[in-house]
């Protein structure tokens, strides 16, 4: 076997590059940004540090930072250059301030880890200001259209199934029936994965408007076969999130129901290392890509190889959720 090139072309004269991270904080957002940093020290480009996502870009709120500064970060949680929802870059002012700001800083383009807010905020960048900008997919929703994983995501099922798993304990014990509500705004990719890896009996996803009331059947049902505790999974995007699950099963079955809402925890941890390789491969790929000329696209991971995704198509395209998984679910509760 030989040695792989490492060396990337750079046809569009990639000088400097500055990387932030945005929205909601994701497991593996700092491999990213380790990845970005290195492959960029390694090809002879320089790397400006964001603070604060698009908020410390307004404010100017940026310096270089070079590979020792992420040394000792691929196995964090969170995101040592902090993060931010900005309202300020909300208003074609906020962003024209940006722009300047990275003009000032000699940047010839940047790269923004984040969701689909986040790609919003470089979409207006590049569209207004023409300024290069590639988006790496960071969030624990695992909603964004053009690759099958975002950073992030991998942890975010592993922390909330190590909690049911918790909760089954204790659910299993007292014979009682536990509603758990894990996180997605907007999508259910979390919930299915978690209920079928954690053994529910029925799980709700916003992808899914099935009423509420068919959970008391599946109750009953349950147990008439002598199953004397349940766990249900609700993503925290379906109509009444778990409380409205655990009332419609109290009221339809007078069976004692609790309800454990997993929330933030879900966000923060050490990475495993599907999100850590992930990251590492979409932040080389960032910097790649603008080498290329490319711009105004995520970078993501699909069957294997790198795809680049205009960035509105990321969330006007609708990932589905895995319906397979979906059925799965419903075929092994039996
Ligand atoms: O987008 C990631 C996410 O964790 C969603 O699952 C959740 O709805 C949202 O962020 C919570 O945001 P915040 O931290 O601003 O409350």
């Amino acid at each position: 076997m030989t040695e792989p090139q490492t060396h990337h072309p750079n046809p569009s004269g990639l000088k400097r590059v500055a990387v932030l991270t945005s929205g909601g904080d994701a497991p593996g957002m700092n491999a990213a940004i380790r990845a970005v940093v290195r492959t960029a020290t390694h090809n002879g480009i320089e790397v400006v540090g964001v603070r604060r996502g698009f908020q410390g870009l307004h404010e100017g709120d940026m310096a270089l930072i070079g590979p020792r500064d992420v040394a000792n970060t691929i196995q964090r949680g969170g995101t040592i250059l902090l993060t931010a929802r900005s309202h300020t870059w909300r208003s074609p002012e906020g962003r024209a301030k940006g722009a300047q700001n990275l003009r000032d800083w000699q940047v010839d383009g940047l790269i923004v880890i984040g969701g689909d807010g986040s790609f919003h905020g470089a979409h207006y960048l590049q569209q207004e200001h023409g300024f290069p900008v590639i988006g790496v997919p960071g969030t624990i929703d695992n909603d964004l259209y053009g690759t099958d994983h975002t950073i992030g995501y991998f942890t975010a099922v592993e922390t909330a199934l190590d909690a049911v798993d918790k909760l089954r304990d204790t659910g299993a014990s007292h014979e009682r029936i536990f509603v758990i509500e894990v996180m997605g705004r907007h999508a259910g990719h979390i919930a299915l994965e978690v209920a079928v890896a954690g053994g529910a009996e029925e799980v709700f996803i916003p992808e899914d408007a099935k009423p509420v009331d068919g959970v008391v059947e599946i109750v009953k049902q349950s147990l008439a076969k002598g199953k004397a505790s349940s766990i249900i999974i609700v993503a925290e995007g379906y109509p009444g999130g778990a409380e409205g699950v655990s009332k419609a099963i109290h009221e339809g079955t007078g069976q004692e129901t609790r309800v454990s809402i997993l929330g933030h925890i879900q966000r923060g941890g050490t990475p495993v290392s599907s999100d850590r390789v992930l990251a590492s491969r979409l932040g080389e790929a960032a910097v790649y890509a603008l080498m290329d000329g490319k711009s105004d696209v995520m970078v993501g991971r699909q069957g294997g190889g790198i795809s680049h995704i205009p960035l509105h198509e990321t969330w006007e395209k609708k990932k589905d959720v895995n319906r397979d998984l979906y059925r799965c679910a419903k075929t092994l509760s039996v």
